[in-house]
């Protein structure tokens, strides 16, 4: 049996105003929250047990996803009262996992969408009998994730969180599998941070530590832009998350239009924009790589553009919206 830990209590700062009443793991990406995205994601890995680690907002995820028989796998609820850091996080919850000796657990960021191989990920972490095995993505700018560089085997030789001049461009795309012996090492009932303390400290105690480089579709959406594009994205390329829905209406086949929205028939929608229930779009107007959310309004001869319009928020007649954040 493989197990799962996902990330779900930070607060989502960067995302604010969009995170204020949702947290950041329970944002709709393709129609469907990022934390359903994961869980499915893991589910076709072969993943049969999930623990939500949860602190932000955690009484959210449980009336969603209950014990997790919809989606024909375990799911427990682990509850910081106040965060635990993301090392903290992970101990916590494995608590819940019962792990035996030589068991291992996929853990991850839950503000993480990717395409990565994940069987492929677990395969070498066995293969290797790993302690940790990191998933890893090229980017071009490294300094706002955790730079990672590793040999030609790859052995991970540093973790640097956050550094001003990235030694290398491999970063940790935030999807990690731990054995039960890393996981005992993290001390318990403290705050820890996995990057900054767990992985350097495994390091200097010789664990064996791997990269799992994997260059398909990533998207960390922690920033309002990051969220809309990871939407977009998702929406265009269904294959890139088997839990986006490919029920789409012959009128608008490259959006995701819910079935309780209004909109003009002379309206058009397309380029990725989800339409939620509620949401009324008026004559004229068009829409295009958007996220139009719940009892929103879009008014008459509009043009709507890579942004979000919040929950209740209204766009005026005649308004031109480009890369915007209406919360
Ligand atoms: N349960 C719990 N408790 N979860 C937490 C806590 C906590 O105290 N703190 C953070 N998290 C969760 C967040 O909800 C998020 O899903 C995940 O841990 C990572 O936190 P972020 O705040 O999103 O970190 P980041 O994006 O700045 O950096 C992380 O992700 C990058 C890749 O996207 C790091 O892991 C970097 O090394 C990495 O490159
Ligand atoms: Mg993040």
């Amino acid at each position: 049996m493989t197990k799962a830990i996902l990330l779900v209590g930070g607060k989502g700062t960067r995302l604010a105003p969009l995170t204020n009443q949702t947290p950041k793991p329970m944002l709709k990406v393709a129609g469907k929250p990022v934390t359903e995205h994961q869980i499915v994601k893991a589910r076709e890995a072969g993943i049969t047990e999930i623990v939500l680690a949860t602190s932000y907002m955690a009484e959210v995820f449980e009336p969603y996803f209950g014990d997790g028989s919809k989606f024909g796998i375990t799911i427990q609820y682990a509850v910081e009262e106040t965060p635990m850091g993301t090392g903290g996080a992970i101990a916590n919850a494995a608590d819940l996992l019962s792990l035996k000796e030589g068991e291992m657990v996929a853990v991850f960021n839950g503000d993480v969408l990717s395409a990565h191989n994940l069987s492929a990920q677990l395969a070498l972490h066995h293969s290797k009998g790993a302690d940790v095995t990191l998933y890893l993505t090229q980017v071009s700018d490294a300094r706002a994730y955790g730079c990672v560089p590793v040999d030609d085997e790859g052995r991970v030789l540093e973790f640097l969180e956050k550094m001003e001049n990235p030694k290398a461009n491999t970063i940790n795309a935030g999807c990690y599998v731990f054995s039960q012996r890393a996981i005992a090492s993290i001390p318990r009932k403290v705050v820890v941070s996995v990057e900054r303390e767990t992985f350097p400290n495994l390091l200097t105690q010789k664990f064996n530590v791997f990269g799992f480089v994997d260059k398909n579709y990533w998207i960390d959406m922690g920033t309002p832009q990051s969220f809309i594009r990871a939407s977009r994205d998702l929406i265009l390329q269904p294959s890139l998350s088997p839990a986006t829905s490919l029920n789409r209406s012959h009128k608008y086949p490259d959006a995701i239009v819910e079935s309780g929205a209004t909109v003009h028939e002379s309206a058009e929608i397309g380029g990725g924009s989800f339409i939620s229930s509620g949401a009324i779009i008026g004559a004229q107007s068009n829409v295009q790589g958007s996220i139009i959310m719940d009892n929103a309004t879009v008014g008459d001869n509009c043009r709507v553009e890579n942004s979000y319009v919040g929950v209740g928020q209204a766009v005026v007649d005649q308004s031109k919206v480009i890369s915007e954040i209406l919360g």
